[in-house]
């Protein structure tokens, strides 16, 4: 990066820099895809081979996301992203002493520590991963008020000979900068999904298989296999990312017309009469009906996939072509087929249906990953589309690192029934 003539200050090129990626991010609305960008932007300023993140919940700092370039390859997603685990706030972790103090460290060696230091380094993702982490910057992610709400953590910035060095005065002169923004940035993003979350709840209220950890889940599966069916259809990658953070938040939204539906229907302990079912369908519409004066993308993405993730690529789903404005029993059309139905909610369909087969319900045990993924494989041309059965089996182990992600899992006020 550039140095102006006073030799350490940021140039305006990096003030500008900082500038055109806060752009970026404010044009995100998912908290994950906020995260991935932050993090990428703040490698990019300090030329970090990797980083971290953690947000800070209840009295733990959550992992939130991670990138290593030398690991993993930043096309592909990996399945430590989805990693679960927290941390205690307290000075004895680096993120820890950063979240507690409110002070950036900065490490020219993670093992050489100084002695006075309160905190110690944890080789363990070393060893497993044959990684070498030399240095270190945890900034913490205050908000305007000042409020800690997480730690960013880069790791082993890297010189013009791709050699690691110590993070310059400059980086830490500039992070901060571009931190505080970022952090206004990542409140918006928990704030949409706790809003998506109590949406959710009320129709959970309705439905109780639909609890918070599955409309996580299904966004996320949704998220991953889009990501997969873009990079195989060569979209690029403004639009990859795009619509994989719309589809995220429009997935979890997929069944939220069931707060149109009577308990008597949605409770019932035994079988469904046909008329029952037949109400039971209209939650598509209904759904759909919510999203009818769309007024953004996402309004309209939320529309395709409330209403059409029952369809079946072979045209035996539904509730093909109804009037969402003026329901009418009796107007259930003829099932969408193939490409009819919308990319969004063919990727949906599957994912919805793959994570109620792995999942334990009151009347049934959950279903081994490679079972379910067999079943899914057998429907591919009848209940699935083809293209998107195939993007989910190169995804498929992210999808399990999902499903033991939010399972069990209690964050936020995400998952109040399980
Ligand atoms: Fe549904
Ligand atoms: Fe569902």
């Amino acid at each position: 990066m550039a140095e102006n003539k006073k030799g350490h200050e940021p140039s305006d090129k990096a003030y500008k820099e900082i500038v055109r990626s806060l752009q970026e991010i404010n044009d995100l609305s998912s908290v994950d895809a906020i995260l991935e960008k932050v993090l990428l932007e703040a490698r990019a300023l300090t030329n970090a081979d990797a980083g971290t993140i953690f947000l800070v919940e209840k009295d733990r700092l959550r992992f939130s996301y991670v990138q290593n370039e030398t690991l993993f390859s930043a096309e592909k997603v990996s399945p430590e992203v989805y990693s679960n685990y927290t941390l205690p706030i307290d000075v004895k972790s680096i993120v820890g002493y950063s979240a507690t103090t409110g002070e950036t460290v900065d490490i020219p060696d993670a093992y050489a520590l100084s002695e006075s230091a309160s905190f110690g380094f944890n080789k363990d993702f070393d060893v497993q991963n044959n990684y070498r982490t030399q240095s270190i910057l945890a900034i913490p992610l205050k908000s305007y008020q000042q409020r800690i709400v997480g730690v960013l953590q880069l790791i082993n910035s890297k010189n013009e000979d791709s050699a690691v060095v110590p993070f310059s005065s400059e980086h830490r002169d500039l992070l901060p900068v571009f931190t505080i923004n970022a952090t206004i940035a990542i409140e918006r993003g928990v704030m949409t999904r706790e809003l998506v979350l109590r949406m959710m709840k009320m129709a959970e209220l309705r439905d109780p298989t639909e609890t918070g950890a599955h409309v996580l889940r299904v966004g996320a599966y949704a998220a991953e296999i889009y990501h997969q069916w873009a990079l195989n259809r060569g979209v690029n990658w403004k639009e990859r990312r795009r619509s994989k953070d719309l589809i995220r938040i429009a997935a979890m939204l997929h069944d939220v017309g069931k707060v149109g539906i009577s308990d008597l229907i949605l409770k019932k302990p035994a079988r469904l009469t046909d008329e029952e079912f037949l109400t039971m369908k209209w939650h598509t519409a209904l759904g759909a009906g919510l999203f009818s004066n769309a007024t953004s993308e996402l309004d309209s993405l939320s529309l395709d996939i409330a209403l059409n993730h029952h369809e079946k690529w072979d045209g035996t789903g539904y509730p093909g072509d109804v009037d969402i404005v003026n329901m009418d029993d009796n107007a259930m059309g003829k099932g969408r087929r193939g490409e009819e139905i919308p990319l969004a909610a063919r990727i949906v369909a599957l994912a919805d249906v793959f994570d109620a087969l792995v999942s334990r319900r009151s009347y049934k045990e959950p279903m081994a990953y490679e079972q379910a993924l067999g079943i899914i494989r057998d429907e591919s041309g009848s209940h699935f589309d083809p293209d998107v059965v195939k993007a989910f089996d190169e995804v498929f182990h992210v999808c399990k690192a999902i499903h033991a992600r939010y399972t069990a899992d209690t964050q936020l006020n995400e998952i109040p029934n399980e």
